[in-house]
């Protein structure tokens, strides 16, 4: 059997069923493509439903305030997303602006990268690219190149395999989606190649089989999120916490009540410098207001 009707036999079979898969609404692609970077599937399936509940559509997305985004978007992390998606909402909604039709359409609207653009060509437009996020990347690569771990220069040559191989293929848009899947069910980190259904055909299974791959040094869990090296979170749970207490408090808040808010172990002397970093940075993003020129004073939402 050839290499791309194994792979969508078993996606058949095995796929996931995700509330994204049947829309080619740009909205609704843009926004789980926005809610999945960086959040797992599982969680995404509710916050989508819910979004879309409040914001059915651009039009509505572009009326929400940044109180109202943030809201909607806490427990999603990184709120930054959340106001990019809106920011998009209201630049599309825009009398002069049409939903884009090409992969470089999407691509010129600022906070979308070449993977959002390539995912909302194929899902969207039906076009026929790859969009290559670390996923597909690591099973595209390993079955196509035979790379046990490919790297971001790799995509190219991923790319161009890719599209040799599912030259036959009518949904193309079902191949990304496969991918997705076999990489988050048997083609992890170190892979489950007996129950791959590409075993046959991948070029590293072999070496996988044969027990010798070892996984890269760089590669063993090395996390690029801040986190003060005493407390036992990422500060963007931190900073997720300050939020909701912010937003809760009717006049606004101290900093030393906010950190014990936020942390029951806060230490007002060694832990005021973190808790001002965060607060500066979430000022300077956007979220919080200073309410008085006394920085230790109040803080409000912005709306
Ligand atoms: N990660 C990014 N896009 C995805 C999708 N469409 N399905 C599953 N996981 C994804």
């Amino acid at each position: 059997m050839n290499l791309s009707n194994a792979l969508l036999r078993w996606y058949k079979k095995y796929g996931r069923d995700l509330p994204w898969r049947k829309t080619r609404d740009p909205y609704r692609i843009l926004v789980s493509e926005i809610m999945l970077q960086q959040t797992q599937v599982p969680r995404v399936v509710l916050f989508y439903k819910k979004w879309l509940k409040e914001f059915p559509n651009w039009k509505a997305l572009a009326r929400a305030s940044n109180a109202q985004v943030i809201h909607a978007w806490a427990g999603l992390g990184y709120n930054r997303r959340g106001l990019m998606l809106r920011d998009i909402a209201r630049e599309l909604s825009s009398i002069k602006h049409q939903i884009p039709k090409t992969e470089e359409g999407w691509r010129s609207l600022k906070g979308i990268g070449p993977y959002t653009a390539a995912a909302l060509a194929v899902f969207s437009l039906r076009k026929r690219v790859l969009p290559i996020d670390t996923n597909i990347r690591r099973t595209a690569g390993r079955i196509l190149l035979g790379k046990p771990f490919p790297q971001p220069a790799d995509d190219d040559r991923i790319r161009s395999h890719a599209s040799r191989f599912t030259l036959r293929v009518s949904r193309f848009y079902d191949i990304p989606q496969a991918l997705f899947d076999l990489a988050t069910k048997i083609c992890t980190k170190t892979p489950s190649c007996v129950m791959c259904p590409m075993r046959s055909t991948c070029l590293a299974a072999p070496k996988f089989l044969s027990g010798r791959v070892r996984v890269p040094k760089q590669m063993v869990k090395k996390s690029f999120e801040n986190k003060h090296r005493d407390k036992p979170y990422p500060d963007r749970i931190y900073r997720g916490r300050i939020l909701k207490v912010v937003r809760e408090s009717i006049r606004g808040i101290s900093v030393d009540t906010l950190g014990l808010k936020i942390d029951p172990k806060f230490n007002r002397v060694q832990d005021q410098t973190w808790l001002l970093h965060m607060i500066d940075r979430m000022i300077k993003d956007g979220f919080l207001e200073r309410k008085k020129a006394n920085l230790i004073d109040i803080f409000k939402n912005s709306c």
